[in-house]
């Protein structure tokens, strides 16, 4: 018999597409399971104000084809200290929830490690972030779509840059991740990608637009992800005036891609982990990430799932050079 008869749920850090998809099936297999659930409302921070209320079969209906999440997010940066999380653990303890899942990205995953390695609250980790950048997960929730909204984006652009033989420098998402530039990139056979934490080669940018121009190109598109730089876009536009004499629109995507009804590949990884959350609880499972690998989604170590995946496959930087020419 398991000793877990009420869970709740929360959604913390930035939405993803899938959300929702997650928060059906965590239900529906609680309820299915004999399980009492409860949602927090706005993450972490929802929690401390004790912004909870209890979820059935029903409440969860009609969400799962919905971007963003029916029960919010947010970010909440006072959840790095210790009084903190002492104080969400006695809120959880008082309404006597008995474990935790956590929907969101490393910094939602080190928030619920943490609640359970201080306070032995039992804690499932589900990686929903438009990021791609959990360790120990081949694939995040959200991602698929992002990139399919950030792609069909593009494909409007070089439209336009198609009829007026100009270039555009396309900003995308992924603060501190290579992964959605990548796959633009790799999807709209941009001319070049620009990703974070990478030294601008404004010499390469500015002879491949060249390069394509030469062969008859009749635009080009730089992908360049939003990166630690502000306004990234714009510093490549100024260089490649200044230095290049190439002239160059910026257009940032922003928010529009972390939007939208998720995709089916989004909807069937959501709802796969949602269901092994539960079933991983019941199981006396303390302290896991649902991860999927190799096509296969099953449990993780949450430890193994607390960093940033910022590294990326030279072959796929390779792939947008080579294809690009
Ligand atoms: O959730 C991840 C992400 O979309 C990043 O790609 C982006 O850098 C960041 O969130 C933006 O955060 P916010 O919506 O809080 O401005």
């Amino acid at each position: 018999m398991s000793k877990i008869k009420t869970i709740a749920i929360l959604c913390s850090g930035g939405d993803s597409p899938g959300m929702n998809c997650a928060i059906r099936a965590i239900v529906r297999t609680a309820v299915h399971e004999g399980l009492e659930v409860f949602g927090i409302q706005k993450g972490y921070q929802g929690l401390l104000e004790g912004n909870v209320r209890p979820l059935s079969a029903s409440s969860v209906g009609n969400i799962l084809q919905h971007g963003g999440t029916i029960l919010q997010t947010s970010r909440c940066p006072e959840f790095h200290e210790v009084e903190t999380r002492k104080e969400a653990a006695h809120i959880l303890k008082r309404k006597k929830i008995d474990a935790l899942v956590v929907i969101g990205g490393d910094g939602s995953f080190n928030g619920a490690y943490k609640l359970q390695s201080e306070h032995g609250i039992p804690v499932i980790g589900i990686p929903g972030t438009i990021d791609n950048d959990i360790s120990g997960t081949d694939y995040t929730i959200g991602f698929d779509t992002a990139v399919k909204n950030a792609v069909d984006a593009v494909d409007k652009i070089r439209d336009t840059a198609n009829s007026h033989a100009r270039t555009f420098i396309v900003e995308v998402m992924g603060k501190r991740s290579p992964a959605i530039a990548l796959n633009v990139g790799i999807c709209t056979g941009a001319e070049n990608v620009v990703l974070p934490a990478e030294k601008i080669d404004f010499n390469k940018i500015a002879s491949d637009i060249d390069r394509g121009i030469k062969r008859g190109k009749t635009s080009s598109i730089i992908i360049a992800a939003e990166g630690e730089i502000e306004g990234v876009g714009h510093v490549i536009q100024k260089e490649l005036k200044e230095k290049f004499n190439i002239s160059a629109h910026v257009c940032i995507l922003g928010h529009i891609q972390r939007g939208g009804n998720p995709n089916p590949m989004d909807r069937v990884l959501a709802s796969q982990m949602g269901h092994l959350a539960v079933k991983a609880l019941i199981a006396d499972n303390k302290c896991h990430a649902t991860v999927v690998r190799l096509g296969k989604v099953t449990l993780a170590p949450l430890q193994e799932c607390l960093t940033k995946k910022t590294e990326f496959s030279l072959d796929e930087v390779d792939l947008v050079n080579t294809l690009s020419i």
